[in-house]
């Protein structure tokens, strides 16, 4: 069973990628990010709570992270292997899954660590935001993004290389370029 997290600072191309991963691997994809902006459209009671953080760039409380994760896991308990994309994005979150690994009996088997210099990132975010329609994807929201990213979620990369499961992966160069980069670590898992 295939257990993987996709990591990466905003821009790096987790969401892109994570589309092509999940085909070849066939792998059950929840991306956090995604299922938060589900919840501001839907106006739901976790949708209220959150909007004006993530428009501004900031991120979502832990608690409000590991239910939707634990929700999810026991949801999709006949799962061949999970993908997840944007969690976890503080230490604390990375805690919370190891336990609820342990508790649903997964094993991590690794994190892919997209790595993007912040100018390539700048310039996808602001490509992406003529058409993404993402509150979050203009220069102030990612100017907040990367001021969370560098406290709140690089620390995790040291969580995940203390476990020896950290994969850094080249993340510059066409979509496909990439792939192949990610592929080449996976099938070595
Ligand atoms: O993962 P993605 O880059 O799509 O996340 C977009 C936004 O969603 C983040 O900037 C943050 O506001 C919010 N988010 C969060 N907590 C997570 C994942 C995403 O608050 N675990
Ligand atoms: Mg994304």
């Amino acid at each position: 069973m295939l257990n993987i997290i996709i990591f990466g600072p905003p821009g790096a191309g987790k969401g892109t990628q994570s589309e092509y991963i999940k085909e070849r691997y066939n792998l059950t994809y929840i991306s956090t990010g995604q299922v938060l902006r589900a919840e501001i459209a839907a106006g739901s009671e976790i949708g209220l709570k959150v909007k004006d953080i993530i428009d501004h760039g900031g991120l979502a409380s832990d608690e409000i992270v590991a239910e939707i994760i634990e929700k999810f896991i026991v949801n999709h308990s006949d799962s061949n292997g999970f993908l997840f994309d944007g969690f976890p994005r503080t230490v604390k979150q990375a805690e919370i899954l190891d336990n609820l690994f342990k508790k649903y009996n997964l094993n991590l088997s690794g994190v892919l660590s997209l790595e993007v210099p912040e100018d390539i990132l700048v310039e996808r975010m602001l490509e992406r935001g003529k058409t993404s329609g993402r509150a979050d994807d203009n220069i102030d929201s990612i100017r907040h993004r990367f001021v969370e990213y560098d406290q709140k979620t690089k620390p995790v990369l040291d969580f995940y290389q203390n476990k020896n499961v950290l994969h850094p992966i080249h993340g510059v160069g066409t979509i496909e370029e990439i792939f192949d980069n990610i592929c080449e670590v996976i099938e070595r898992l």
